[in-house]
């Protein structure tokens, strides 16, 4: 079973989409965004940032929970100099990107090792492995993602669990589009091949995940050979 956080928009609805194409059984969480009348059965509202949102989301499922491959989707976004940032406002992309991924992710750890099997797949990001301006609540969420895959790889091993980041470059789905289209185009020119990746070869990279045992605890770049 395939369960989607930020399944509503994006990313995450595009693989929603591919997968339930696919024949998988695939579950998804919205926040604000609510999903189309066909869809609802499929879909829970989650805060991830809320641990008790989590749970109580977790506990519905639970019983349906079998060979779980999580893919966690859901994040924020502030783009704000730091020395004029709102507190809050930037707190908050740390407590929907990072602990709100480690949420989900604690919440279903002890089922995962009770089954003997897992998947988590989470998204990092390019903004974190170069400087860009105003992106210092992003970069560091995404950055702190990797020391947590490295840490809960070793301690679910054993278990049949894996735990990888994706590090993405800028993909023509979501967040990119909120980006001024003069920015975008400026992205472009960094970027070796000159275009956006295709959302296909997020998928590719996901299975990839998925099917491969052995890799663990990693954080691949999927960017294009952006520097
Ligand atoms: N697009 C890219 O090129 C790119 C590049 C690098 C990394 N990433 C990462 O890939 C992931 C998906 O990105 P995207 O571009 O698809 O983003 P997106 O289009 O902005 O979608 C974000 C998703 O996260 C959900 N979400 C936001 N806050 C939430 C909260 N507090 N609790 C639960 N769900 C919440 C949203 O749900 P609602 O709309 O229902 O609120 C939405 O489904 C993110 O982690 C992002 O950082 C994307």
């Amino acid at each position: 079973m395939i369960v989607i956080t930020g399944a509503s928009r994006g990313i995450g609805k595009y693989l929603f989409n591919h997968f339930i194409e696919a024949g998988e059984v695939v579950l998804g969480t919205f926040n604000s965004t609510y999903p189309e009348p066909a869809e609802k059965e499929y879909f829970t509202k989650v805060n991830i940032s809320n641990y008790s949102d989590v749970t109580k989301w977790i506990d519905i499922i639970k019983d349906k929970i079998s060979k779980l491959i999580l893919i966690n989707c859901a994040g924020n976004n502030y783009n704000s100099f730091a020395h004029k940032s709102d507190i809050d406002t930037w707190s908050n992309v740390i407590n929907v990107n990072l602990i709100g991924t480690f949420n989900v992710i604690r919440a279903v750890l002890p089922i995962m090792r009770e089954q003997g099997y897992g998947r988590i797949i989470n998204f990092a990001s390019i903004v974190a492995q170069v400087g860009i301006p105003g992106t210092s609540a992003y970069a560091t969420s995404k950055a702190g993602l990797w020391g947590l895959v490295k840490s809960i790889a070793v301690e679910n091993a054993k278990r049949g669990i894996t735990i990888n980041n994706l590090n993405l470059g800028y993909f023509d789905i979501g967040m990119i589009k909120e980006v001024p289209l003069e920015f975008q185009e400026k992205i472009k020119h960094k970027i070796p091949g000159g275009d956006f990746g295709d959302p296909v070869d997020i998928i590719k990279a996901v299975s990839f995940l998925i099917e491969t045992d052995y890799i663990n605890g990693s954080s691949i770049d999927v960017n294009g050979g952006i520097l």
